[in-house]
């Protein structure tokens, strides 16, 4: 056991006590962070006259031997140590002495795991950003492929209008766009320095909180020092984010598992996004597709826990914080493979274009189009409304699609109907003289195209 403390107990800590209270089995993802923190600590703490440059510049070595050490597997961070920063203060005394023995001096490991997580959280945010810049590139290639791809649109899973693949795609264009934007959000408002918060209350050293902020890059400090060392917003946020881009991951999913099946046949998904069944050969199943829709219960989770560590904390630091990891790194790990998975199932899948339009003229999806023919021949449009309901029921009992009546039979059912309506109720009308700003037409779209394209061609990344 080598602790931090000790001076003022009398007794050994129980040594299950010792294992139920320490966080190094997982906050030596943190090492980077830390050792980053005290560079900077120490920078700041020779600057102001705290530290010699001696003492400095072995401390800067000794942090830097200390990295390397562990990256080149020959120091292991292991269960003696209580915390990872209890880890490095330990090594940096071992291998420098004396100088070893002041970086704590104003500081407190409350500011100090607060700003680690801070600088792990935020470069997290970074990451995420960049997988769904590739996603967003990823759809955005699938929607210029597919401006004339008709397929279904669907509302309540039946089929409604014609759109095409390109419109459907746009749609989560959109939701990840907005993903990208909530980190830039939580990234902006997450981006102050704790360091130098102390253990609630600052410290009587004069700290240069400025400095070590703008060391660090971070825009600036904290303003109040118990909010700095207890405040765990940031995270939760970034949680919430998370679960969102998890949803809008878990719907795609479900989509591509729909598409993929054997009733649908929308598209089919590459040999190697795929695996078998141990019992029936015919298989090809869309795993990726599920587990991601599945992990989304997991990243749920983690918010969860969270908002719920946090809630009855009276200010300022208590060690429910420390629980504040584990589920963190878990749901940041989880989110990032799962962009990645499933933005390369979507870059090899194949979209059977064909079966996607026959879909769309077998389902009625013109109704709409016939009864706003009507509409525009006079009929009011609730009449025209009534009169296609009759037309389509009439169709499922003759199981024809309304393209393929006679004029002759349309018109028992409305005199309105001329040769015309063919034209008019075709998918390919359907769809483009769907207009509106943000519709499937063919100019509305190559308007949407053209600021995804915009968007794509001036990403700017966070990290
Ligand atoms: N391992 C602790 C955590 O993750 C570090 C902070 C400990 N501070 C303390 N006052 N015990 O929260």
């Amino acid at each position: 056991m080598a602790q931090l403390w000790g001076g003022r107990f009398t007794e050994k800590t129980a040594e299950d006590v010792y294992r139920f209270n320490a966080s190094i089995g997982f906050d030596k993802k943190l090492l980077k962070d830390d050792i980053k923190g005290s560079r900077a600590h120490a920078k700041m703490l020779a600057k102001q006259g705290i530290l010699t440059e001696e003492e400095r510049d072995a401390i800067l070595g000794g942090l830097a031997a200390i990295e390397a050490d562990v990256m080149n597997g020959h120091l292991a961070i292991t269960d003696e140590y209580e915390d990872v920063h209890s880890f490095v203060e330990a090594n940096l005394i071992k291998r420098i002495g004396d100088a070893g023995k002041k970086l704590h001096t104003g500081r407190s490991r409350n500011d100090q795991v607060a700003l680690d997580m801070r600088l792990y959280t935020r470069s997290c945010i970074g990451q995420i950003d960049r997988h769904l810049g590739e996603l967003l590139k990823t759809i955005f290639s699938v929607m210029e492929a597919n401006t004339d791809t008709i397929m279904p649109g669907f509302t309540h899973l039946q089929k409604a209008q014609p759109v095409t693949l390109a419109h459907h795609f746009g749609a989560y264009f959109e939701m990840f766009r907005r993903d990208r934007g909530r980190m830039f959000d939580i990234f902006k408002r997450m981006n102050e320095c704790p360091l130098g918060s102390g253990a609630l209350a600052g410290t009587t050293y004069g700290l240069d909180r400025d400095y070590t902020a703008q060391k660090l890059g971070f825009y600036r400090p904290t303003a109040n020092s118990m909010d700095g060392v207890s405040d765990r917003d940031y995270l939760i946020e970034f949680l919430a984010a998370l679960s969102i881009v998890m949803m809008h991951l878990s719907r795609f999913c479900e989509e591509i598992i729909l598409w993929n099946s054997n009733e649908y046949r929308f598209i089919e998904l590459s040999d190697a996004y795929s695996t078998g069944s141990s019992i029936m050969p015919q298989k090809k199943n869309p795993d990726i597709a599920e587990l991601v829709r599945g992990k989304t219960g997991r990243v749920y989770g983690s918010l969860m826990a969270l908002l719920t560590v946090m809630k009855g904390l009276p200010l300022a630091y208590n060690k429910d914080m420390q629980e504040d990891k584990e589920f963190s790194f878990d749901a940041m790990e989880t989110t990032a493979d799962c962009i990645r998975l499933f933005t390369g199932m979507l870059a090899t899948t194949t979209f059977h274009k064909e079966r996607m339009l026959s879909s769309a003229k077998g389902g009625f999806t013109n109704a709409t189009d016939a009864a706003d023919y009507l509409v525009k021949k006079g009929v009011p449009f609730r009449d025209a409304h009534g009169i296609i309901g009759e037309l389509v029921l009439y169709c499922i009992k003759e199981n024809k699609p309304i393209d393929a009546l006679t004029l002759e039979e349309l018109q028992r059912f409305s005199g309105q109907f001329t040769e015309d309506i063919y034209e008019a109720v075709s998918m390919t009308t359907c769809v483009n003289t769907r207009e509106t700003k943000g519709a499937p037409g063919k100019k509305a779209i190559e308007e949407e195209l053209l600021s995804c394209r915009e968007y794509i061609d001036n990403i700017k990344w966070l990290d």
